[in-house]
């Protein structure tokens, strides 16, 4: 399992990448309007230049002329640069187009295991099931990615990618793992989530507690010349 960050957030790529745990980001219009006043096109090269992996810039045309236009652009960015095309027609005509190019492609806002198969006969690098939109909907985020990880798995011929977004919590990060995904693109506020735990902390204090009471005695027993 790979995990990727999902922001468009300098700091918070900056952070992750000093952990030496990501493989790749994630950004997407909504991720981008949060970065008030940032270029799309220099924040693309800018994470391109902290991650060295696959980082996915989000197409906003509805058609499929408009899809392969500013997949070409974006795609001149960096070599690292994967196409983000919404699960539709259009998009999966797209997704065909560009890989004719060899363009990659990360399909988005996946929410059943038919949108998967599509995308990935389609060429997709890789496919976005969005698992915490589904849980929303009282249905279940994990049971998709055993879907499509056993519908993948069943045909040699699909090398497709699973990466699982809309990540909510760090349990989401291991499930999907569990699960079949490839990969978890993962908030910054869950990957910090991810590596808390309160035992932790009391195991350090108590370590270091333990060390300082230790260098006292050592202090108190060289003052007495013992
Ligand atoms: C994936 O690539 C998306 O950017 C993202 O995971 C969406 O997550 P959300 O449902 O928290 O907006």
């Amino acid at each position: 399992m790979k995990i990727y960050l999902d922001t468009a957030n300098l700091d918070e790529i900056r952070e992750a990448a000093s952990w030496g745990i990501l493989s790749g980001v994630t950004t997407n219009p909504s991720l981008m309007a949060k970065e008030t006043g940032a270029d799309f096109e220099d924040t693309i090269r800018t994470i391109a230049g902290l991650v060295d992996g696959p980082i996915s810039a989000e197409t906003v045309s509805e058609d499929a002329d408009g899809m392969v236009a500013e997949g070409r652009e974006y795609a001149a960015w960096h070599p690292n640069v994967i196409i983000k095309v919404p699960s539709t027609p259009a998009g999966l005509q797209a997704v065909h187009r560009l890989g004719q190019e060899g363009i990659r492609c990360n399909v988005t806002l996946i929410f059943n295991a038919n949108q998967a198969l599509m995308a990935a006969l389609a060429g997709a690098f890789v496919v976005s099931p969005f698992i915490g939109r589904v849980d929303d909907m009282s249905e279940d985020g994990m049971e998709l990615i055993r879907e499509i990880a056993a519908i993948f798995e069943q045909d040699p011929d699909i090398h497709t990618r699973i990466l699982a977004a809309s990540i909510r919590h760090p349990r989401h990060v291991i499930e999907s793992a569990l699960a079949g995904a490839h990969i978890a693109t993962c908030p910054f506020k869950v990957l910090r989530q991810g590596m808390k735990h309160p035992l932790t902390d009391r195991g350090m204090a108590s370590f270091l507690a333990d060390w300082k009471a230790r260098e006292a005695t050592m202090a108190v027993t060289a003052g007495a010349g013992v």
